[in-house]
């Protein structure tokens, strides 16, 4: 796969998104944390764990997840789950619905100095659309770049991403019989293999960005891990 050029990035909301300007108070007190690995890697429970934390440690927690995360955004979600669509069609709804969770939860959460977890964000389309449906790679960088938006060369990425890394093969056994799949769940282990390629690119191109988890390990350890990387940056 072509490596992603690395882009200039920031925290920073679009202009006019009401925050001060100049110097460091430029960037919202918040933290913008997202969740990312294959169906079946096991990241749900530990991010609402983590949310509790946060809480007992103080923090006002967003916690959200895409598609979805507004009333818009989960009409889009459900369709983009559910109906048959091609890979250009598929992206637009996906960034529709990113605008608008964006514009009225993630930012105005930034803005109040939230921790805001979100399951899932950007990186999936690139993984999901891109690296496993095959869409193209500059498409989804130009739509990454209209939507999340920053000013000049820059667009608000999370401050952090702890990507969920398993293997495919167990993901899919893990997944076995627990509900009934929906449009990429029942996909064959293959795409899940390109799924995970395209994360490991994306951690390839940002690695300061990426915490990268062995999801394979019992679900304490994996706990401990995604804890120690918390602590590890002083936010917890
Ligand atoms: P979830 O089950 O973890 O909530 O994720 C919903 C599904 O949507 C999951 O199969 C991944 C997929 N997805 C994409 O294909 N592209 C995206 O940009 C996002 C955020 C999710």
């Amino acid at each position: 796969m072509t490596p992603t050029v690395a882009p200039s990035r920031t925290t920073l909301p679009p202009e006019g998104a009401g925050l001060a300007k100049g110097g460091p108070s430029l960037r919202p007190s918040g933290l913008f944390i997202s969740f990312e690995g294959i169906d079946g890697a096991g990241k749900s429970t530990h991010i609402s764990g983590l949310a509790e934390v946060f809480k007992a440690a103080g923090r006002a927690v967003t916690l959200t997840r895409e598609p979805g995360g507004t009333p818009l955004a989960e009409k889009l979600r459900s369709m983009v789950l559910n109906d048959a669509m091609d890979p250009l069609t598929e992206s637009l709804l996906i960034f529709a619905a990113r605008r608008d969770h964006l514009s009225s939860v993630i930012l105005p959460a930034l803005a109040r100095g939230d921790v805001v977890l979100c399951d899932r964000f950007t990186d999936a389309t690139f993984a999901y659309q891109g690296a496993g449906r095959g869409f193209d790679l500059a498409t989804l960088r130009t739509l990454e770049q209209w939507v999340q938006s920053a000013g000049a060369d820059k667009w608000l990425q999370p401050d952090l991403t702890v990507w969920f890394d398993l293997n495919p093969a167990e993901a899919a056994r893990r997944l076995s019989g627990a509900r009934v799949p929906d449009k990429f769940e029942a996909q064959p282990v293959e795409f899940f293999s390109r799924v995970a390629q395209g994360y490991a690119d994306r951690q390839q191109a940002e690695p300061s960005r990426f915490a990268r988890i062995d999801a394979a390990q019992s679900r304490e350890s994996v706990w401990q891990d995604v804890l120690s990387v918390l602590k590890t940056k002083n936010w917890l």
